[in-house]
């Protein structure tokens, strides 16, 4: 059974753990998550197969700008459509906010990231040179949202 919602704060330990296998020594560390969480502008996003986290979004808006900060979705359960599930529930709550735009950074290498965000309506608006702390550059990439 799938389910998606926002998180409650005794689940940033869950989010942690995910963070760690789905980006490695680029992952948010528990604290980093928090300090994201108490700033107040960041919604969390859940996504659960049979009660077990496999999936989420972070997000941040300030008036009409949402930027997606975070997203992964648990190795075997990619390309069955949580990621899409979990951008669409994003633009939804984007939108009731008074959002009118979601950007995102991304790497350069990142094919399946850039593919997924390009089969939903995302399109390359600039490139950060040497962006990350190892050098690689990254992507900015928009979706201007229809409501
Ligand atoms: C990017 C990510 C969140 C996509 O999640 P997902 O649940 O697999 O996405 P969906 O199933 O909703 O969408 C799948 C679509 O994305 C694209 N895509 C996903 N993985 C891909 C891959 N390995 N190669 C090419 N395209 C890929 C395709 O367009 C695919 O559609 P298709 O299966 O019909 O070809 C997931 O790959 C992930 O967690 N990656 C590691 C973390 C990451 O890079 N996060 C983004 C950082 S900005």
């Amino acid at each position: 059974m799938f389910c998606i919602r926002e998180a409650k704060e005794d689940e940033l330990l869950n989010i942690a753990e995910l963070e760690k296998l789905v980006f490695g020594s680029h992952a948010w560390t528990l604290s980093q998550l928090m300090s994201e969480w108490i700033t107040g502008l960041s919604k969390f996003i859940l996504a659960f197969v049979n009660s077990k986290l496999v999936g989420y979004l972070i997000f941040r808006q300030v008036d009409e700008e949402a930027e997606i900060l975070r997203l992964g979705v648990k190795k075997e359960f990619r390309r069955k459509g949580i990621g899409e599930k979990l951008l669409k529930k994003a633009e939804e709550l984007v939108i009731t906010q008074g959002g009118k735009v979601i950007y995102l950074e991304v790497r350069k290498s990142n094919e399946p990231a850039i593919n997924f965000y390009k089969k939903q309506n995302f399109s390359i608006v600039s490139v950060r040179k040497n962006y990350y702390p190892d050098g690689e550059d990254a992507l900015i990439m928009r979706k201007v949202l229809k409501n």
